[in-house]
Parts: C-alpha cells; structure tokens; sequence
C-alpha cells in the first residue's frame, strides 16, 4: 500500500459537489503514458498538475477495470482492479492519492446494469445448467419457437439488433438466450439476485476505502426488469410499466448505495488504504453519487434525487437543448424547479464522451441533439467557427448557472466531432451493430492534441510504439494545450479565467438565481451572493457582490446593462453592447 500523502490540497468545504466543477476525463484519449497509443493512468498522474491549474474541483473517470474493450471498458469483467493497458491498482491509489494533494477529488464509473462475457460470473453461468444459481445472476430464458430459435422477446438492443444472443450449452447443443440491452459482449445483471446486490455493495465499499469521492452509475435507470419479460410496445413510456426502463423497484438499490455513501462521508470506516492521516475515524469528507439518467419526465427523474438516494442526476435536457434562448430558458428553469425542493443541486453539463462535440453541434443549422438521430446530424453542415463563438458563450453561460458543472476533456480547448474517421479504423460497436448506419461515438472520444504541430501531439511520448487509437486531426496543431495556454484569446484561456472567478467569487457559491428582464433571444440573470438580494427584479437589489450573467443568443447586437465592471466575456464586446453568440459575467453597479 502506499504511504500516506498530505491531504493539504482537499478544500474542507462541506458539500463540494453541489457546485464543483467537475472535468470527465476519458482515460484512453487523455495521455498515453507508455507510449502504447491508448490513454492511461501513468498519462493521467503526469498531467494533474495541468489540471489543478485550470482550476477543476474533482475528476470522473471513465471505466478503468479490466475489461476486453467490447464497448471502451463500459464491459467489465473485474470490478476491484485496473486494465493492465491503463495501469494498476496501485497506480489508482497514487492517483488518487497525488489528486487529493492537488486538492482534486475523484468521481468513478460503476456499470451496475451489466458485465462483460469474460466476467467470471458468466463463464460459470455457462458451464451451469438452465435454471442454475449462476445463470440467475443474468437473465438466461429459453428462446421461442418450436426450437426455441427466436429471441425471449422482441427488447432491442440500444447498440441496433436483438437484446438477447443464444448460447451453446456444455453438450454443444443450442441452448437458452441472455439478455444484452447494449452488446452481446454485455450481459445485463439479474439485480432480483441477492448475489448481484451485495456484490455491488461491496464494490462500492471497496473504491469508499480506497479514498474515491463519488460515484457516477451508469445506465442507471435500467437495473430492474420485469421478471415477467414482456415484450415492449411502441407506445410504453419509461416508468413502472415499462418492462426495464425506470422501473419502481430500482429505487431500493439506489437508497441501499446511498446508506453506504454516507457511511463512507462520516469516515466511520477508519483510516481506508491511505492511513490514518487522510481517511481517520471520524473525519468528515462526503462521498457522493451521480446519476446517468436519461428520462423525459422531470418528475420520474425527481425520484432519484433526494437526501436517501442519489446526490444529483446527470441534466440530460440541458445537453440536448438547442442554443435558443427561450428553450434554454425553459430547460434551466426546469433543472432549478426538480432539484429546489428535493435540496440538491442542479449539474449542467454540455458534453461528454456518447455525444456529439459542442462546437460542431452548435456550428449546424439545427443546434439540438439526440443520441437516437446522429446520421441526421452527422448529414448537416458545420460551420466550425459560429459553433466556436456559440461554445465559448456557452461555457459562460453554463459555468454561471448554479450547481455542479460537468466538462467533457477537450471541450475546454474547443476540439470539434471527427466525423471523418475512416471507416477501418472506427471502434464503437454502434458503427458495426447498426452495419454502418449511425457513425457511433468515435469522434467525440479521439485523443487530446496536448502539444507539438502533428500527430500524436504530445498524446504518446516521443518515439512511441503505436499511433493514437484514433487518428487525430492535422489541424489540431492549432487547439493544442500547449498553444493555448500561451493565448489569451484561446478557448482554454477562457475556461481557466471562467474557473477561476467561479472558485474565487463568493455569488456562484451560493445558490441563487433571479432572472433579469431581457430582449428577445436574449438571457440575463444575476446571481447575488446572498438570499437578501436573491428575489426581486429591483436594480436596488443588486449588491457589488451580485454577478449578472447575459448571454445573446439573438442575431443582434444588444446593449449591456449598467454595469460596475465586466468579469470575463467569450468574445470582444465594443461600444457597450455584446455581440451575437457572446456572454458576459458583469460585476453589478453600487445601489443608490
Ligand atoms: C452509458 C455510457 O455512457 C456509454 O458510453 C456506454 O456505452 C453505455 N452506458 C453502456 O454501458
């Protein structure tokens, strides 16, 4: 085990997570330590420093278990232990420890829905008999048909084709079939089997001990089916009558997961691998849970949250907003209106590694996005420098509105979707599942130009074995973290001022918001640093203190308001009025 570093660097604040910022790093496109071409932990170390410096409050990591890469690591066939091609375990406990030092907290992914097929819990379920214990871990049935040669039911996978693939039984004869929402790589779990919830338990105590800060759940509203395994119509909201999408029942997982995420946050277990110093009896340091809920019905996702369940649910409709100020206006009321009563923050996030890049969502003529029509957007054009403008206003916007921000790597350096990645070389098993129909997400997750004028861009050490896993654009020499850090005027020079001022001014901690009259296509709000100056839209109930955030989405210049100074805007802002596709965070005007 290692020895105990200095915790000095973790902020003691209570409830980090309500507003932290929160940077998504995917491991295999970050930075490749050993030159193998794929992102790893080694990368990930060497570059926290980089990431203290643009000012982030905690890190999520993409799966990094074991797994056989049947979907980027979302298959896992050990959930206590690290892919020989990102480290080892005792490369994460450094991690995590050097994070903490550098006052960064580390959020996981855990894949509760389902494993791998390499997961020794499916070998022994197919070396078992139907009927088993072992095959009640997953959902093993009998097919249809006279020869049972048809699928249980008609589920499909959300990857394209039939969620259930047919084995071959121990004598070599055709046997039952298993169910697989995403790849046949990926057998859902069975969560009415004791076994799969304790052993989730125990996963989740084993990450707490070792010093990780908060979980985020994958796919997590679809845990529990109906035994039953009807067959879904058309028509079948998610909700409890849908056979395996936001069922009631999954509820009981959620409140047993956050009993122990609390256990965890009172530091009841003692001192954790990394010694009495950081972890001790006793110490206060909160663990939290993140949601992946993608639910139409604010008030189903309500449900999740709350002081017994989830700490926050990912804020799928603000990411799929198109840049319209009225939509936006509506989605970020509704965020607030959800979480208010329920005392949890809202999260804004504007990206992450299975959607489509911002800068070139908001450079095409329709700015919305859904994961179900990515050939359609994939068919539009892009205008890369109206998405640019459009993402660094933004980010403004986004970083302002009260709660937790998630920031998708490369989006603080304004990377684009690679939409031309050859066809050979494309990974997602959505490229082969839909045989070439939807591109999949390959062009979100290519990896970071970090420095340098070609391939692989500082990615892979000088002299490195492989090429990236994805080809990086040549025209990345210009977006490097390298270049711009030296540019004032570059998209992460922009995300590291807007972070710092988020950390340093004390109105975007607290969490208020009162809107502010505003022309058409145009959104204006203030956050006051206290509840005295929180309601009203009185220009005396502005205090120095209060920060107004305007955003014009419109095609038209429009004047600021008064103002005592501006804080930072995404673009050059003349003769007191802000351009289109800008934002600007003003510091508010004495009253009286
Ligand atoms: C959601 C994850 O974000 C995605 O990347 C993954 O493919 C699916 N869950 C399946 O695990």
């Amino acid at each position: 085990m290692p020895s105990a570093p200095a915790p000095a660097g973790l902020r003691r604040a209570d409830s980090w997570w309500k507003s932290a910022a929160i940077y998504q790093l995917y491991v295999r496109s970050f930075a490749d330590g050993d030159g193998d071409g794929i992102g790893d932990l080694a990368g990930a170390r060497a570059r926290l420093p980089h990431l203290a410096a643009l000012g982030i409050d905690a890190i999520w990591f993409n799966p990094w278990y074991p797994s056989p890469m049947a979907d980027a690591g979302y298959d896992i066939s050990d959930y206590r232990s690290i892919d020989p091609v990102f480290g080892t375990l005792g490369d994460a406990d450094a991690l995590i420890a050097e994070a903490h030092a550098h006052g960064i907290r580390i959020i996981i992914d855990v894949v509760p829905n389902h494993g791998s097929d390499r997961h020794p819990w499916f070998a022994e379920a197919l070396a078992a008999a139907p009927g088993s214990a072992a095959r009640e871990r997953f959902w093993f049935r009998p097919g249809r048909g006279a020869a049972g040669e048809l699928p249980p039911n008609n589920w499909q996978s959300i990857f394209g084709g039939p969620a259930w693939t047919r084995v071959t039984e121990a004598d070599g004869s055709p046997g039952e079939w298993y169910l697989h929402l995403f790849a046949p790589e990926q057998p859902d779990f069975n969560w009415d089997s004791p076994d799969v919830r304790r052993e989730f338990e125990d996963v989740l105590r084993f990450w707490f001990a070792r010093g990780v800060d908060g979980i985020r759940i994958d796919s997590a509203a679809l845990l529990c089916k109906d035994p039953a395994l009807p067959d879904v119509t058309g028509a079948q909201p998610p909700g409890p009558a849908h056979p395996y999408t936001d069922r009631d029942e999954v509820h009981a997982v959620y409140q047993s997961w956050r009993a122990i995420a609390d256990e965890y946050s009172t530091g009841v277990h003692g001192a954790g691998v990394h010694g009495a110093g950081e972890h001790g009896a006793g110490e206060h340091r909160e663990r939290m849970l993140i949601g992946e809920v993608w639910l139409p019905d604010a008030s189903r996702l309500a449900r999740y949250v709350g002081p017994g369940e989830l700490h926050t649910v990912f804020n799928f409709p603000y990411l799929n907003c198109p840049w319209d100020a009225a939509e936006l206006r509506r989605v970020i009321d509704e965020a607030l209106a959800l979480n208010a009563p329920l005392g949890a923050p809202a999260t804004w996030v504007l990206s992450n590694h299975d959607v489509d890049r911002v800068v070139s969502r908001y450079g095409r003529p329709d700015t919305s996005f859904d994961l179900e029509r990515r050939p359609y957007y994939h068919s539009l054009p892009v205008d890369l420098a109206l998405g640019t403008r459009r993402a660094r206003a933004a980010a403004l916007l986004t970083m302002a509105l009260p709660g937790s921000v998630y920031l998708y790597q490369g989006e603080e350096t304004g990377l684009w979707e690679v939409q031309d990645i050859p066809d050979e070389l494309r990974q997602d098993p959505i490229w082969d599942r839909t045989g070439g129909a939807d591109p999949g997400r390959d062009g979100c997750r290519v990896p970071l130009p970090w420095s340098g004028t070609e391939p692989p861009f500082g990615f892979s050490p000088a002299g490195a074995a492989a090429e990236p896993w994805l080809p990086q654009p040549k025209e990345w020499r210009d977006l490097t973290v390298f270049a711009e850090w030296a540019d004032g005027d570059s998209m992460l020079s922009l995300y590291r001022a807007a972070l710092r001022i988020r950390r340093s001014v004390p109105a975007f901690a607290a969490m208020l918001l009162s809107w502010r009259q505003a022309p058409d296509g145009v959104l204006a709000f203030d956050r006051p640093a206290s509840a005295s100056t929180a309601d009203g839209d009185a220009a005396s109930a502005t205090t120095p203190a209060t920060v107004r955030c305007v955003a014009n989405l419109s095609a038209v210049p429009v004047g600021l308001p008064p103002h005592a100074s501006v804080l930072l805007a995404s673009g050059p802002l003349a003769d007191g009025l802000l351009p289109p596709d800008t934002t600007a965070w003003l510091q508010a005007l004495r009253a009286g």
